[in-house]
């Protein structure tokens, strides 16, 4: 299957869209998880996989998280991150770079809603990304909330919610036979987003 490249023409947000239906339709897993790369005040990086949930109106990219967690802590001290897409079924990959800030808590409460139920309580249970002593209690943790809880909703907990990334730049790369790939790199321009080819 191949996709459309970039041109100058063509705004990033509805090739991404294009990519990313296509991928969908490939069949591939997951197309939605995405790498999220943060660094520390002191520029050292990390990265662990996201899921895409949909862009807001603004066109910025949209994940949620535990606000408490290691990638939120590095996003409160440093509010830059770095997103990726790879895409086997198409051989293609995206690159988002861009500031990141907390969605508004309304949008939160309505994924948050939108979850299903187990979902829900992991979220309230888990101190993400903190030690715990061991799994079991986690479970445990889970069915005395359901219980305690019964038919009512799960209300999101205030350290779980969104993130939206505004992009600054997008990369979009088209891989080839002996590689001699494409790479082309939108970045905002005086009026719109201008298009440059990068070697590969
Ligand atoms: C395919 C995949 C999708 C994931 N999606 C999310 C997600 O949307 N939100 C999230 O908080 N963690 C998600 N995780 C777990 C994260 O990769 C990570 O373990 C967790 O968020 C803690 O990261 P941190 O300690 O760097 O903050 C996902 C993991 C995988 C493998």
């Amino acid at each position: 299957m191949s996709v459309r490249k970039p041109e100058p023409e063509l705004q990033p947000l509805d090739l991404f869209q294009e990519w990313f239906a296509a991928a969908a339709k490939s069949g591939m897993a997951m197309p939605e998880a995405m790498t999220l790369a943060t660094a520390d005040e002191d520029g050292r990086p990390s990265a662990r996989m996201v899921l895409l949930k949909g862009f807001d109106p603004a066109g910025r990219l949209r994940f949620f998280t535990n606000y408490d967690s290691r990638k939120a802590g590095e996003l409160d001290r440093n509010p830059h991150a770095s997103l990726l897409f790879w895409w086997p079924s198409l051989y293609v990959q995206v690159r988002v770079e861009g500031k990141v800030t907390r969605l508004p808590a309304a949008e939160s409460d309505a994924y948050f809603a939108s979850r299903p139920r187990l979902s829900q309580l992991g979220a309230v249970v888990s101190p993400q990304s903190r030690p715990i002593d061991d799994f079991q209690t986690l479970l445990d943790q889970v069915s005395h909330l359901a219980h305690e809880l019964g038919e009512a909703p799960v209300p999101r907990p205030a350290n779980w919610g969104g993130y939206a990334v505004a992009p600054e730049s997008w990369e979009f790369w088209v891989g080839h036979d002996g590689r001699l790939h494409e790479r082309f790199v939108y970045r905002p321009a005086a009026s719109g987003w201008s298009l440059t080819r990068l070697a590969p």
